[in-house]
């Protein structure tokens, strides 16, 4: 189970993630892409992180609502239409829930990557977040129906999501900034997947 506290934690901590680990995110984007992302994803949770007093109340689904409109409108990049619609189904999916049972976590997450590919439309294999939130996802389904408690299932989806990481590594990318690079991206660990890996391994930190 995660209580809306965690969920509550589990935002702050990306916010925190996400300021640690911007110099690095935008590193990689430097690589393959405009130098951003590290400083897209640090302003849209510095505000997700700025608003939380004010919707803590809120039933979980809308605080991701609440969040969804903030990446949406203070991100930019390809990168905040992308996280933002994520938060945008997974709140659709968990509207009036004021706890998330573990299956409704598995939900969550499902309905968050169905949210990006709909929006992104990439598949796998394209180097992009997707990469990462697909095997996070499967994982963490197949888990959660197995009976794994969701610490455990979280735990195993980190190194799910760390090894998807690195699997973009080699990839040509074939959306996004990158893929106007074409052969000269691949080499590179793509910047998407990497602050993805950071808001899983978030959300396992939260469900401890
Ligand atoms: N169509 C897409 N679907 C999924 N993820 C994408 C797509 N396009 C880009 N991305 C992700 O967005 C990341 C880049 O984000 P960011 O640098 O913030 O935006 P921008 O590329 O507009 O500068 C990429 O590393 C990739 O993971
Ligand atoms: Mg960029």
């Amino acid at each position: 189970m995660l209580t809306k506290e965690q969920v509550i934690t589990w935002l702050t901590l990306c916010h925190e993630v996400l300021e640690e680990n911007k110099t690095w995110l935008t590193q990689l984007d430097t690589a393959i892409g405009d130098a951003d992302h590290g400083n897209n994803m640090n302003r849209g949770f510095k505000k997700v992180y700025a608003q939380l007093d004010a919707i803590k109340d809120k039933d979980i689904g809308a605080i991701f609502k609440a969040t969804a409109m903030t990446l949406i409108s203070t991100v930019g990049g390809a990168s905040g239409p992308l996280y933002g619609t994520f938060f945008l189904q997974a709140g659709n999916k968990l509207a009036g829930k004021e706890e998330l049972t573990d299956n409704d976590v598995a939900i969550m997450l499902r309905a968050g990557l169905d949210g990006v590919v709909m929006r992104g439309k990439a598949q796998a294999g394209d180097k992009t977040m997707v990469d990462v939130l697909i095997p996070v996802t499967e994982s963490v389904e197949q888990d959660i129906n197995a009976g794994t408690p969701l610490a455990e299932a979280l735990a195993k989806a980190v190194e799910v999501a760390e090894q998807g990481v690195k699997d973009t590594i080699p990839l040509v990318a074939k959306k996004g900034r990158a893929s106007y690079l074409g052969e000269r991206s691949r080499g590179h660990q793509d910047p998407g997947a990497t602050s993805s890996r950071l808001i899983i391994e978030a959300l396992f930190n939260a469900s401890r």
